[in-house]
């Protein structure tokens, strides 16, 4: 349920003191798409480290409309059974709400024949099309049928059939959803461009252990035998750390931390962004599965060109909470937006926090720092705009006030709790009217 509420924060001034441990969940960019992906199973398929966010939520809520049954158990521990599934329309108020509802198009057809849905719509960061989707529907052999915004994708005598498809983008969620729907069609199918964020090898690599026949994973080309129904018996996926949460609390620390330790994390998946914080001067200590943040309580840091790029690149998702930083670094930095046509829209909020933005273009800004930023009452436009929103905050000098906390909860796990604990003066509250 969307209640409305709001984050209260009281800024540091600029103070960085805030020490302990923050640990890292598992990554929603994975486990979103593995929980789709149980609809390949003939049988029960368990998860572990599932985060206790709301877009999980909303993705079980579209697999149990679609006659799923979900067993929650506690702390991340899912189970989840699919073949009670008596239907293949996935319910438009979760699709609209979550795009990456699209994910479950590819295992739908390729199970029964036939997926409707609506247009995912697009949101703040950009119209985000389907059109990659559409097109490899249509060389696997399915008819594409839209009415007003719902699409029908039907395959012919009721079963895809392999295909050499090259992704004009190398679109994540296309790549696992067509990587999935190649898992029961006819044959093989041959993916060429996909996107190489390491969610993908994952779930690939789950799918295989369940007998899938997928190869090229990690590589820009992958081809999948397609087969049988799979099988989760005695299986367990294990979510991946959340690289793009670990990154935000990263950049966090380095504002606001005394002495801090991003743990259960996977440093090894954060390069483009670790190697930017390090050369702008912050720092730190690298571990296997750790990040500590330490020793930059006044420290000046340089400022830095950010250019997202699909992984192993800067990670577009990055680039919000990362605009913080660039505030406070001592000279002109440079954002380069190379993703989206529409993902810099936040920072004019940001420049009522008082920070020196110009917005060239949609896709390019300079901010000038060091400038010291003063708490406002803002609205949250999307999740990862949110979360720098909250950076900001912290960092400001006075009260903050953050609404539409639902977006954060989107992707974040109990925030403001864990932000606590660290020392962070931040609480959570209805919205006022
Ligand atoms: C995934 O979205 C992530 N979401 C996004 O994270 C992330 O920003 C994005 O990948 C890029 O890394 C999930 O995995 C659930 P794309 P996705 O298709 O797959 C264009 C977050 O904050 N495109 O890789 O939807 C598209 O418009 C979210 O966690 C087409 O033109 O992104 C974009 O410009 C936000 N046609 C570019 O490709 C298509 O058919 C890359 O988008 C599909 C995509």
């Amino acid at each position: 349920m969307e209640t409305q509420e709001s984050f209260i924060i009281e800024g540091l001034a600029g103070e960085r003191k805030l020490t302990g441990e923050i640990k890292v969940g598992g990554a929603k960019n994975a486990v979103l798409k593995t929980l789709a992906g149980s609809v390949l199973f003939a049988d029960e398929v368990s998860l572990e480290r599932v985060p206790g966010i709301e877009d999980v939520s909303r993705m079980c809520e579209a697999l149990e409309d679609l006659g799923a049954k979900i067993e929650k158990g506690e702390t991340g521990k899912y189970k989840i059974k699919t073949d009670g599934i008596n239907s293949s329309v996935i319910t438009p108020a979760i699709a609209k709400k979550m795009r990456s509802s699209i994910v479950l198009t590819g295992p739908l057809i390729a199970r029964f024949g036939s997926v409707s849905f609506p247009f995912p719509g697009g949101c703040v960061i950009g119209k985000r099309p389907i059109d990659i989707f559409l097109d490899a529907f249509k060389k696997m052999g399915a008819e594409v049928k839209e009415e007003d915004n719902n699409f029908t994708v039907t395959a012919s005598g009721g079963k895809l059939h392999g295909a050499e498809i090259f992704l004009r983008l190398p679109s994540v969620t296309a790549t696992e959803t067509l990587m999935m729907a190649g898992v029961l069609a006819t044959g093989t199918t041959v993916l060429k461009n996909v996107a190489l964020e390491p969610e993908i090898a994952s779930l690939g690599e789950f799918l295989n252990s369940c007998g899938a026949k997928i190869e090229g994973l990690g590589t820009p080309v992958i081809t999948i035998e397609g087969g049988e129904l799979l099988s989760g018996s005695e299986k367990t996926y294990l979510t991946p750390p959340d690289r793009i949460e670990a990154g935000s609390f990263v950049i966090m620390a380095a504002l606001t931390a005394k002495d801090l330790k991003i743990s259960d994390c996977d440093p090894s998946q954060m390069d483009a962004l670790l190697e930017s914080l390090i050369s702008a001067g912050v720092n730190m200590e690298i571990g296997k599965d750790y990040v500590r943040v330490f020793d930059n309580e006044n420290k000046t840091f340089s400022p830095v060109e950010i250019k997202t790029h699909e992984y192993p690149g800067f990670v577009t998702d990055l680039q919000a909470p990362m605009s913080i930083f660039l505030t406070q670094a001592t000279g002109q930095s440079y954002i380069f937006e190379t993703i989206y046509e529409n993902r810099l829209n936040y920072l004019e909020t940001i420049s009522r926090f008082g920070a020196r933005v110009r917005v060239l273009d949609s896709h390019r800004a300079l901010i000038d720092g060091p400038e010291v930023l003063s708490g406002k009452e803002v609205e949250s436009p999307d999740l990862r705009a949110g979360l720098a929103y909250v950076i900001a905050g912290l960092i400001a000098s006075g009260q903050t006030i953050v609404h539409n906390v639902y977006y954060i909860d989107r992707g974040y796990e109990k925030l403001d709790e864990r932000l606590r604990a660290i020392g962070a003066k931040i609480k959570r509250a209805p919205r006022e009217a």
